[in-house]
């Protein structure tokens, strides 16, 4: 039942502080570090590991792209991340200093099982990141960390998809933690970062309405396009995959860099893109360049839909609609950027009287490769 909502997605969107809040519990002990005695690879293999590959598709494969800042920055390990479609028909470098993680929320999904497979045959050890228990990909790995976001019904991942984001940090960290690239202390400070996550994203839930009235004004719009940097790349991937699906307009998310290597040409008169800016505090370089990508874009007549953290001023005088969304750890921002991007897709494609729950020609969970 969709408990008094008028769709699984919007149930499910809903769920999302408690889910989140659910993929920590039991993993954090007494003294805030941490304890994920499920990740049966032992310490020792661990700390000879070299290399992390992500396989991992569609909503999933975002999530993988995220993990991947992650993993590189806390534990200096070299990530890289694969569509599970592409990896094993390119003959990927691959031994047993190998760690290979496996992300998806249904654990059925035939490419990535395919891709872990091939990955296991070459001696690799597969962690499968995973929502539905004792599914195939879970059973045919090393070990599993379940995301424990509860049953993901709409075809179009939401809760899933924040679930594993932090459960991709946790890996980081935990590997950070085995591996002495991260102290106990700093460890601490992270996961109490994480923990106040679900509190994050209940304010950024409470505050969507202006979202859902824009969202309904540009139904009959061709193009949406969605720009991001560092980490808000692959949100901003994730905003154009969620419209796509729902919506069935033309979306497509970019690299705010890229801009001036050939999609600005696109842009005109009146054509919705969605930014999300990283924080001025962060990695403020990035952030003053973004501000300056949203200028072009705007002095080129394009209608800006500014995602931006509380107190960001800058952005102000070039937002045509600004989204706020609380502060948070540059690495941890996708956490909440993402949750209007699924507030927008999911009513712009009810304003074009779709069925989100059931979108043209999808299946929630892809079996065949
Ligand atoms: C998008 C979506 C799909 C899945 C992808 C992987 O909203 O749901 O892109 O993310 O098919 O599925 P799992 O995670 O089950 O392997």
């Amino acid at each position: 039942e969709k408990g008094g909502y008028d769709y699984f997605m919007l149930k499910e969107i809903a769920e999302q502080p408690k889910a989140v809040a659910d993929t920590l519990l039991g993993r954090i002990d007494g003294s805030g570090s941490l304890t994920l005695d499920e990740v049966r690879i032992p310490p020792g293999v661990l700390r000879e590991i070299d290399k992390v590959v992500i396989v991992a598709c569609g909503t999933a494969f975002h999530a993988g792209m995220i993990a991947k800042y992650a993993i590189e920055h806390w534990t200096r390990l070299p990530c890289e991340v694969e569509l599970a479609s592409e990896f094993r028909y390119r003959d990927p470098i691959l031994d047993a200093q190998t760690l290979v993680i496996a992300i998806s929320q249904s654990g059925e999904t035939m490419d990535t099982l395919m891709a872990l497979r091939h990955a296991r045959e070459q001696g690799s050890k597969v962690l499968a990141i995973c929502n539905t228990n004792g599914s195939t990909i879970p059973r045919e790995s090393d070990a599993v960390l379940y995301t424990h976001a509860g049953p993901e019904v709409a075809v179009a991942s939401t809760k899933a998809f924040l679930t594993q984001l932090v459960a991709c940090y946790l890996v980081a960290l935990y590997l950070g933690q085995v591996r002495g690239t991260k102290g106990a202390d700093e460890i601490r400070a992270l996961i109490r970062d994480l923990s106040s996550i679900a509190g994050a994203v209940e304010r950024v839930l409470g505050t969507m309405e202006p979202v859902r009235e824009l969202a309904r004004t540009l139904a009959s719009k061709r193009t949406v396009l969605f720009l991001g940097r560092h980490v808000g790349y692959p949100v901003a991937l994730e905003g154009a995959l969620k419209l796509k699906e729902l919506a069935y307009m033309h979306a497509e998310g970019f690299a705010a860099g890229e801009l001036k290597h050939g999609p600005i040409a696109l842009i005109e008169e009146d054509l919705p893109v969605v930014v999300v800016v990283p924080s001025p505090r962060g990695r403020s370089v990035l952030h003053d360049k973004i501000v300056s990508n949203i200028q072009e874009i705007r002095a080129r007549g394009a209608r800006t839909i500014v995602i931006a953290e509380e107190g960001d001023e800058a952005v102000v005088p070039y937002a045509d609609h600004l989204v706020r969304i609380p502060a948070t750890p540059t690495l941890l921002q996708p956490l909440v950027a993402t949750v209007p991007l699924q507030v927008f897709a999911c009513e712009l494609a009810t304003a074009r009287g779709n069925d989100v729950d059931q979108p043209r020609n999808l299946a929630k969970s892809v079996t065949v490769e």
